[in-house]
């Protein structure tokens, strides 16, 4: 069957969930979607350099054509001004008005990104700015496995049992969102985003005696990997953390 003519078909922007490296880890859904559509972008730093996301894709299918879409490296916090914000939003906008010609052709245009595209994802961000410019632009997403998932199967950990709860923080900006969440010594805590504070990660689960029992996964599946117990990772680690990093921590009372 021959495909419909161009004005007949309907755009779409898919939000592909990759996992969080290890090209093993990517779905056959998400592998079939990539395989079907139009087109295959990837965010990138620069046109000439390779994004995480891409690495996944190209290992798991070297056959399947990424394009790189350029997102400026702009951290989401802010200054006083709120400069961050701003660039942070011209630089999603110049992202999603580089998709226009695609999608205004009608193109079934995928977007892939690390983990699942619905937590913390660019492609959030990425929606937006296309809507803004497309409001009745279809949307979808295709899951994926996420970096905590990786990490807890890795470091042989029962994240959740029972009727036991699950926070997830973010700590970009530091540990107060983990400090409220290690009020409560049932719950099991994922921290994300805090490769720059891993010592104070370190330091404010040894207060609340949370440390035993605690994993990080640095660069999950990818060069650099490493896997361990929160207690060894400053004493092997050579050179900060990277951003690509996540904590896992279990519920405080099991076993006792
Ligand atoms: C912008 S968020 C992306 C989350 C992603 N959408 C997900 O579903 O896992 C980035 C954070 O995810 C975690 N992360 C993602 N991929 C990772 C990996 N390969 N290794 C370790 N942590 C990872 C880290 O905590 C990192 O700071």
């Amino acid at each position: 069957m021959s495909s419909p003519p161009i004005e007949a078909r309907q755009a779409r922007l898919t939000g592909v969930g990759v996992g969080p490296g290890d090209p093993e880890l990517i779905t056959a859904r998400a592998l079939r979607v990539l395989r079907q559509a139009d087109r295959v972008v990837a965010p990138a730093v620069a046109a000439d350099t390779e994004g995480r996301a891409e690495s996944v894709v190209r290992r798991a299918d070297p056959d399947l054509a990424v394009h790189r879409v350029v997102f400026a490296m702009v951290p989401p916090t802010h200054d006083g001004a709120g400069n961050g914000h701003t660039a942070r939003a011209q630089s999603h906008r110049g992202a999603a008005q580089a998709l226009l010609p695609y999608l205004d052709a009608g193109e079934h245009v995928a977007f892939v990104t690390l983990g699942d595209p619905n937590v913390y994802s660019t492609f959030s961000s990425l929606v937006a700015a296309a809507r803004a410019l497309r409001p009745t632009l279809r949307i979808e997403t295709v899951p994926g496995i996420m970096a905590f998932q990786d990490l807890a199967a890795r470091a042989a950990t029962v994240l959740l049992d029972g009727t036991e709860e699950l926070t997830l923080v973010a700590a970009l900006d530091g540990i107060a969102a983990l400090e409220r969440a290690l009020a409560d010594p049932e719950r099991a805590i994922v921290v994300y985003k805090g490769g720059k504070h891993l010592p104070a990660i370190t330091s404010a689960l040894a207060r609340a005696g949370r440390l035993e029992g605690a994993v990080m996964g640095e660069l999950l599946g990818l060069p650099g990997e490493r896997v361990g117990r929160l207690t060894d990772v400053p004493a092997s680690g050579e050179g900060p953390v990277s951003y690509l990093a996540t904590v896992v921590v279990p519920p405080g009372s099991r076993g006792r």
